[in-house]
């Protein structure tokens, strides 16, 4: 039985096909409960709160921020409308988990994130991997000297389509579509995780379709020798990996987004000598400890600024990137949108 007293009650913005995994987890979660599901359409509403069992549906996105039942929001919507029903729902005193990318650009996410701290509401962006307890092992691991001084950080985020769906969001660029905003902000968001500090410079290369980027390769450069590099997009089969490379060591995880097998999450570490370890952590769903971690905050009253800073920092240099390849220029992020 959950206590109500710490119960997050939790309204959807959309009936997204990534807003199930999420309203699972907000089941799971046990200080969270899903209280109502908003659609433009509000049949569909009625429908998808029947399947997904969430006590009450709404026909508008505005009639669920007028709820003062309700303390947090996912946003699941296109990457184009994010930054309007973020600071709508702020406005309206909710906290925000807003789907990644985060926004359009910089200056919309520092206004997301601005409006946010000015109604006192936590902003997040909806990577799950973060808030997994893997992931906290991997940055102990990280932040400790076993690898050595790090070099380079690589990694790649890809599915491929049967067939191209041209009516998916991810090919609109009025929407916010394109493998860097979708993938890429995957691997900029591990590199920056990693390394804890923004790129100096940065150079990106796309293959253009629909005006979006069907792929996207880039290259970020960091202080003391270190580089990181990734591949993101929708022609190359499933992988979804990074590796940490040090002057001792390297660290590899070959499922950082979502583990391959869900009950065995693993990381490997090698020594450079041919000996690899296998480490396996434990295997709550992440979406799960996203929300439970969301929900500590709020009930907390602490928010977590650093979670709106990786995310504007993730958009500051994605943006950088997306420039940088439609331009064919190494791009200084120092000039690029300076804080
Ligand atoms: N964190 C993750 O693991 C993860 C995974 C997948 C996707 N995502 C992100 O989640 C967001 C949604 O992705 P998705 O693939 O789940 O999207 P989707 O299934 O296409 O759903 C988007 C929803 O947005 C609403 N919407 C409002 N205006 C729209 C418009 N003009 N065109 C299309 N939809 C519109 C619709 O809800 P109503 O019709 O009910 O209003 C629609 O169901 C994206 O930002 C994506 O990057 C995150």
């Amino acid at each position: 039985m959950k206590d109500s007293n710490r119960t997050v009650r939790w309204g959807i913005l959309g009936t997204a096909r990534i807003a199930e995994k999420i309203s699972i987890a907000i089941h799971q979660a046990d200080n969270a409960e899903l209280s109502c599901i908003a659609s433009r359409d509000p049949v569909k509403a009625a429908d998808w709160a029947q399947q997904h069992h969430v006590k009450r549906s709404v026909g508008s996105y505005e009639a669920l921020l007028q709820d003062p039942n309700i303390d947090a929001v996912y946003i699941p919507l296109p990457p184009s409308m994010h930054g309007e029903w973020t600071v709508r729902a702020a406005k309206a005193g909710k906290h925000v988990l807003c789907e990644k990318p985060l926004a359009l650009n910089v200056n919309q996410a520092r206004e997301m994130r601005r409006v946010c701290l000015e109604n006192q509401v936590q902003l997040m962006d909806g990577v799950m991997w973060y808030h997994h307890p893997r992931a906290h092992e991997m940055l102990k691991l990280i932040r400790s000297d076993e690898l050595g001084e790090h070099r380079r950080f690589t990694s790649a985020f890809t599915f491929c389509w049967d067939e191209v769906p041209e009516n998916d969001l991810r090919l609109q660029r009025d929407l916010g579509g394109g493998s860097l905003g979708d993938l890429g902000w995957y691997c900029i968001g591990a590199a920056l995780w990693a390394f804890n500090e923004l790129p100096q410079k940065v150079f990106g290369t796309a293959r253009p379709y629909n005006d979006v980027d069907y792929n996207f390769s880039g290259i970020m450069w960091f202080t003391k020798n270190r580089i990181a590099s990734f591949d993101c997009g929708f022609d190359v089969s499933m992988r979804k990996w990074f590796e940490l490379a040090g002057t001792e060591g390297s660290l590899l995880c070959d499922d950082f987004t979502r583990p391959w097998e869900k009950q065995k999450p693993a990381y490997y570490v090698n020594d450079g000598n041919g000996n690899a370890t296998r480490h396996e952590t434990g295997n709550p769903l992440q979406e799960t400890c996203m929300i439970n971690h969301f929900c500590d905050i709020i009930r907390s009253g602490r928010l977590e600024q650093q979670w709106s800073d990786l995310g504007i920092n993730t958009q500051r240099v994605l943006n950088a990137l997306d420039y940088s390849a439609r331009t064919e220029t190494v791009v200084n992020l120092a000039d690029f949108f300076p804080t």
